[in-house]
């Protein structure tokens, strides 16, 4: 056997000389003219035993891990981490120097660069950005954070986060987008191609059905494997489809009785034999439960340790060589791990064009962040035309929400160091998921620079009747209401401590008032009828108070449509109660989706409710005409075609939305499903004619025997419109019966 520091030492002799051309010969892996795949395996067919362990285990939190027992994590591995970690970050892992394969540098999540202590650029949350409905605002954002993320060191991202809205009190919808699989498939997809075209390895996460947050290492989340290829599944499929991300993060939570870390319906049967996933399956930081047990049913890489209430360091070289030995995993297995991990380190080109720390051009991203807000707040209400604000607002009150301050972002591993610091200090909760940040991006500073002739005037809504009272002598007022999610906690939809109370006192004292919402998801709004404006803001990230203004102001037309339905009132929602809600971690939950793939407005359709504002919904400081719907049948997708029309007096765009109904012999779980969506944006009096297609697994139901979806013969009625509850014209299509296999065409 050859010694692998010797071997090791003469190729990094023979390389200093070698040519490109040579390098290939000497390293096959390196030659770029060979496919990621067999480049992967002829890197695999290189190493040792001890090389490929040492590939399925990632570190955090060095000083943690020096704690560690030498038996279970060598000194040679934690001298490697604490030398190589990068302070405050997600993980590490180790390379093959002497192959020249790069460790892997792990970076949460999907807003940006999040390092305790590293001041980075933060997208508005994903959930604000899958309101946009357009994928180039979240491959834009992806291209911006990657671009950080490499001149941090870092080539492996933990983004982007697949989760249905399922509940819409779900801790963590901040980070996913939304509650509809297609729009989840092209927004996420779009985030992930965007960082991946920067060379670097993204991860969809966290596979699978982690829909709530409490209880969520303990949760068994139980579903029929239908419901579920049609609702939370099919998101993933999608944003696999469109997007290729080299890995795939397991979740805390167990499906249908087993881990997801463990779980061999998803990470095998479906994820990597049905979808032909190259990639790897990454564990969430503490996830894993077993070493055979979740290596066989397709665990390949063990990260985070020992972060997290770790059970136990069950991918340690020795506890694998332990599993090898007595039979429990196969060399075959070991193999198909390393050649997993390996392979987008070749596909996504971190091996080919490595990543290097450098100066990141913070302008530029700025200017990336405040266009995907711009593209993603939601006029939700606008009565008598109160926005933009008129000329004769000359004294404006702004109210609440420490918009004198910034803006406010989501808690957990997504949490970005905004560039400045936290713009307020000390609020609750101070640790994790916290601290609360505030981005600094004040609302009200930029309001004073785009409308320099009116008098701004800030209070804080604390003292409400003074809140009242500054409202009543102004022109208008505008407050904004604040909700902090964080990960790990769900949340109820009330808005938390008196800002309802301010809501309706400032509206009471003057009619005038528009009402900003800085929300992770869903709220309830019990003042939304007495306030004629509000406009949804989400988690508006790094330029979010200068969006807020432009908008407010006119000087950018509204164009965001809602990614989740907003409840009328808790008894709208699936499930009256969230188990374990609010208790302490640890308790054995289960909970039965027995609403199956009716989420969000499938749920409201299916009930007959009428949320408070429907998916899909957004208003804009135009008027749009959508007509002209022609269906056709192309291959196996339906082509639908329509016209937008811009009938309004200003540049502006919508989100048009293409809805398909069956026969109820179909056998649907809702009278209707998004089919598709485009982004138009439109010079006042200019028309356009859209193409839009629908994937034929949106027109089928999942048959479990035969592992195919199908499409029952029949009529389907198409309709179009700019929101789920603003359908304004129809046309239907005959479709044939059509059967086609779960299993992807390689
Ligand atoms: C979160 C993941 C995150 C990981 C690493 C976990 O707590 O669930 O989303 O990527 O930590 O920070």
């Amino acid at each position: 056997m050859k010694h692998p520091i010797r071997s090791g030492l003469l190729a990094t002799a023979l390389l200093a000389f070698a040519s490109s051309a040579a390098l290939a010969q000497i390293q096959p892996w390196m030659d770029t003219s060979k496919s990621p795949e067999e480049r992967a395996a002829a890197a695999v067919s290189a190493m040792t035993l001890d090389e490929k362990l040492g590939l399925v285990m990632g570190y955090t939190d060095p000083e943690q891990l020096v704690k560690e027992p030498d038996e279970v994590v060598s000194a040679q591995i934690k001298a490697d981490v604490v030398a190589h970690h990068i302070k405050g970050s997600a993980g590490y892992i180790a390379g093959v120097p002497r192959l020249g394969i790069p460790a892997q540098w792990q970076t949460d999540a999907s807003i940006g660069v999040r390092v305790a202590g590293m001041e980075r650029t933060a997208l508005p949350s994903s959930l604000a950005t899958a309101a946009s409905f357009d994928p180039k605002v979240t491959e834009m954002g992806g291209i911006m954070i990657a671009n950080e993320a490499r001149a941090s060191g870092f080539n492996v991202f933990l983004a982007g986060g697949g989760n249905l809205a399922r509940e819409p009190r779900n801790g963590r919808n901040f980070e996913y987008t939304g509650e509809d699989p297609v729009l989840t498939g092209e927004m996420t997809g779009g985030l992930i191609r965007g960082i991946q075209s920067r060379h670097m390895v993204s991860t969809m996460k966290h596979w699978a059905v982690n829909d709530q947050e409490s209880q969520r290492t303990t949760v068994d989340a139980r579903i029929s494997k239908p419901a579920m290829r049609q609702s939370d599944l099919l998101a993933f499929e999608l944003i696999y489809d469109l997007s290729s991300p080299g890995s795939a993060m397991c979740a805390y939570n167990l499906v249908n009785g087993d881990w997801a870390c463990e779980n061999d319906y998803l990470n095998n049967q479906v994820l990597k034999q049905d979808w032909g996933f190259k990639g790897y399956v990454m564990s969430d930081w503490g996830a894993v439960h077993s070493s055979s047990k979740a290596a066989n049913n397709g665990l390949d890489q063990f990260t985070g340790y020992p972060c997290c209430g770790h059970h136990g360091a069950f991918f340690s070289a020795k506890t694998l060589k332990a599993d090898i030995a007595s039979g429990a995993i196969a060399m075959s297995r070991i193999d198909d791990m390393a050649q997993r991990i390996l392979w987008p380190l070749f596909a996504k080109g971190v091996v080919d064009d490595p990543a290097k720390v450098g100066p990141i051009d913070f302008n530029a991203s700025a200017a990336v962040a405040q266009t995907a807000a711009e593209q993603s707040l939601v006029l939700l209400k606008n009565e008598n035309d109160l926005l933009p604000l008129a000329a004769s607002a000359k004294t404006i009150a702004m109210i609440g929400g420490h918009a004198d301050k910034g803006v406010i972002q989501g808690g957990g591993s997504s949490g970005v160091t905004p560039i400045g610091g936290n713009a307020v200090v000390g609020l609750e909760p101070k640790t994790w998921p916290g601290p609360v940040v505030y981005i600094p991006s004040s609302p009200v500073a930029a309001m004073k620079t785009v409308k320099p002739d009116a008098t701004v005037t800030y209070i804080s809504g604390d003292n409400i009747k003074q809140a009242a009272a500054l409202a009543k002598k102004s022109d208008v007022a505008i407050v904004f209401v604040t909700q902090w999610m964080g990960e790990g906690i769900d949340n109820p939809l009330e808005l938390p401590g008196n800002q309802d109370a301010l809501v309706a006192a400032v509206v009471k004292a003057n009619p005038k008032t528009i009402v900003v919402v800085e929300s992770g998801g869903a709220i309830l709004m019990p003042w939304a009828n007495q306030v004629p404006a509000i406009l949804e803001a989400f988690y508006p990230g790094s330029r979010g108070g200068a969006a807020i203004a432009n908008i407010l102001t006119g000087k950018v037309n509204p164009s965001g449509h809602l990614p989740i339905s907003f409840p009328a009132s808790n008894a709208q929602l699936a499930h009256a109660e969230i188990p374990g809600f609010h208790k302490p971690d640890g308790i054995k939950v289960s909970i039965s989706y027995d609403e199956g793939a009716a989420i969000g407005y499938k749920w409201y359709d299916v009930k007959g409710f009428k949320p408070l504002f429907a998916f899909g919904h957004g208003l804009s400081y135009t008027q749009f005409n959508l007509t002209n719907l022609k269906a056709e049948l192309a291959g196996s997708d339906v082509k639908v075609n329509f016209s937008v029309k811009n009938t309004g007096k200003v540049s502006g765009a919508t989100a048009a939305q293409v809805y398909v109904s069956a026969e109820p012999a179909a056998g649907w779980e809702a009278p209707k499903r998004l089919g598709g969506f485009a982004k138009v944006k439109l010079e006042p009096g200019a028309s356009k004619t859209v193409e839009v297609k629908i994937d034929p697994r949106l027109l089928a139901t999942y048959d479990e025997a035969t592992n195919s979806w199908v499409i029952k013969a029949g009529t389907y009625h198409l309709s179009l419109g700019e929101a789920s509850d603003r359908l304004s014209t129809a046309t239907d299509i005959q479709l044939p019966e059509t059967r086609f296999s779960a299993v992807h065409a390689r």
